[in-house]
């Protein structure tokens, strides 16, 4: 009897020595000291063994028990060691790591020149005006001196909603639409940007939906020396203090007299360029004085007031100050053209 314990301590002591898992500990402790288990067995046995021997045998019964149970405890807790040790180091934050490069958004170019242009001239006393992009045919056209049958009209083929109502060609109908809030108010001072629509076929510099920015300004004593002033002082600002401009005649229905505004070359400096053409001069807005015709309509009697206006793309401003190529590239959000202007 005593040498069978004794072999069964060898075998528990060897298999347990080689357990891999906490599970595998398990099953070797329900085996060897479990209910059904060998140990028990012995002890049950013992009713059977006489006076002298049961002492020594239960002595040594217990002894094998221990011995086994306190190998099981010992790898038990060497297990419970190694669970946390792999927790801690799975949840270990190596706060020396760089941390992940987040992307950051950007105010898109247009916008960008929108907002730097409504700078300068907040800067100059103007506030910034809103209108509908869609727009009755009469602020449009009408109350800018274009009646129904003026020729005029053909230069910008628009998309009609119905017959008097269209999406803005322009705008310009802000002009009206300021004036006639105002009510005979002076002074006028304005800037209004937003998007246009004309019937023209993409290109390279066309786009059948862009953005303008317009100016408007009404008082007692307003003069074409005002309207060169403020726009030199603009492009300055705009484009670099060594930028001038210079005045063409021109047409528009809404101003008279009308004045197509170049200037200088930023490729070039104004010495030729392919760019401008090799005049050294690039066309940027259209400008004028106000029509009386236009100032009588919306209220404000001609004898009395007098104002200049202008009108400008900002897409061809933002073109020529950042060298681009392509008018479409504003618009399609190809995020290698986006990104180079994230740090304007
Ligand atoms: N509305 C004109 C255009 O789209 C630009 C323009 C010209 C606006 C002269 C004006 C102006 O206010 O006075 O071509």
């Amino acid at each position: 009897m005593k040498e069978r314990l004794e072999a069964l301590k060898a075998d528990a002591l060897a298999l347990l020595s080689e357990v891999m898992s906490p599970q595998e500990l398990n099953d070797l402790r329900v085996k060897y000291l479990g209910k059904k288990g060998p140990l028990t067995e012995v002890l049950r046995g013992m009713g059977a063994l006489s006076a002298e021997e049961r002492p020594i045998i239960g002595q040594v019964a217990n002894e094998v028990r221990e011995a086994i149970a306190a190998l099981i405890a010992k790898k038990s807790e060497h297990f419970e060691q190694l669970e946390t040790e792999g927790r801690l180091s799975a949840e270990t934050l190596d706060v020396t790591l760089p941390g992940r490069p987040s992307t950051q958004g950007a105010v898109h170019p247009l916008n960008k020149v929108i907002q730097d242009i409504e700078d300068i001239f907040i800067g100059m006393g103007y506030t910034v005006a809103e209108g509908p992009e869609v727009e009755r045919d009469y602020y449009n056209f009408e109350a800018l001196n274009l009646p129904k049958d003026h020729p005029a009209r053909d230069m910008q083929d628009s998309f009609y909603i119905t017959e008097e109502v269209l999406l803005r060609t322009q705008t310009s109908p802000v002009q009206v639409r300021t004036m006639e809030k105002l009510q005979g108010e002076v002074p006028v001072k304005i800037i209004c940007p937003g998007r246009v629509y004309r019937r023209d076929d993409d290109d390279a510099t066309h786009s059948h939906q862009f953005t303008q920015i317009e100016g408007l300004v009404i008082d007692r004593n307003i003069r074409m020396s005002d309207l060169k002033g403020t726009l030199l002082q603009f492009v300055r600002e705009m484009f670099g203090p060594e930028t001038e401009i210079r005045l063409r005649p021109s047409f528009f229905p809404f101003t008279e007299p009308s004045a197509e505004v170049d200037v200088t070359c930023s490729m070039c400096k104004g010495d030729g360029c392919r760019v401008c053409k090799q005049t050294g001069w690039l066309e940027i807005l259209g400008s004028g004085m106000v029509h009386p015709r236009v100032l009588e309509m919306a209220g404000y009697d001609p004898k009395e007031y007098r104002g200049f206006a202008f009108g400008m793309g900002v897409e061809r401003i933002a073109m020529l100050k950042y060298g681009i190529e392509d008018i479409r590239h504003f618009y399609t959000n190809d995020l290698r053209f986006l990104k180079q202007f994230v740090h304007l």
